[in-house]
């Protein structure tokens, strides 16, 4: 998918915000200005959220509880991340089903940290567009 401007890209997360639901963990990945804070904004905007969306710093975790979104989201960014320890620390994996999760630079986890549901790769072009790659987890569809 190629995604041209800022606000394309949140359009495409305010669509996406209407197939999620609490458990859902959402990977981005893409460089720095890549567009994954718009993406999340987007989802964050889907979800009935009204404010400004920023960048998570390091090792805080924004949450956002209803009233103000539909369904309780934790924001992170996991750019700073050295270890293991200190994904703990950020306790993001705790009770994950309650709520619906964003985590830009997903990758600093490393793989098998979580099994996320949907992973993302944004990919700035020469133009100024976005790419987009997406790849879904096989998830037990029992419901
Ligand atoms: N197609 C696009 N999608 C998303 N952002 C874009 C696009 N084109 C330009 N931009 C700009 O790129 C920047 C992306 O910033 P941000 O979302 O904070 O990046 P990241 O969180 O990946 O570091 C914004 O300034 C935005 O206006
Ligand atoms: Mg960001």
């Amino acid at each position: 998918m190629i995604l041209k401007t800022e606000e394309e890209m949140r359009a495409f997360g305010r669509k996406l915000s209407a197939q999620l639901r609490a458990g859902d963990w959402i990977s981005i990945d893409g460089s720095l200005g890549a567009g994954k804070t718009v993406l999340c904004a987007g989802i964050l905007q889907g979800l009935g959220f009204s404010g400004e969306v920023a960048s998570p710093s390091y090792a805080i975790v924004h949450q956002y509880e209803p009233p103000e979104v539909s369904i309780a989201v934790a924001h992170a960014d996991l750019y700073r991340l050295e270890g293991v320890a200190d994904l703990e620390e950020l306790g993001l994996a705790e009770e994950r089903s309650d709520r619906i999760t964003l985590v830009e630079w997903a990758g600093r986890a490393g793989a098998g940290y979580t099994v996320p549901t949907l992973s993302i790769e944004i990919q700035p072009q020469p133009d100024g567009s976005r790419a987009v790659y997406m790849k879904m987890e096989e998830n037990d569809a029992t419901d």
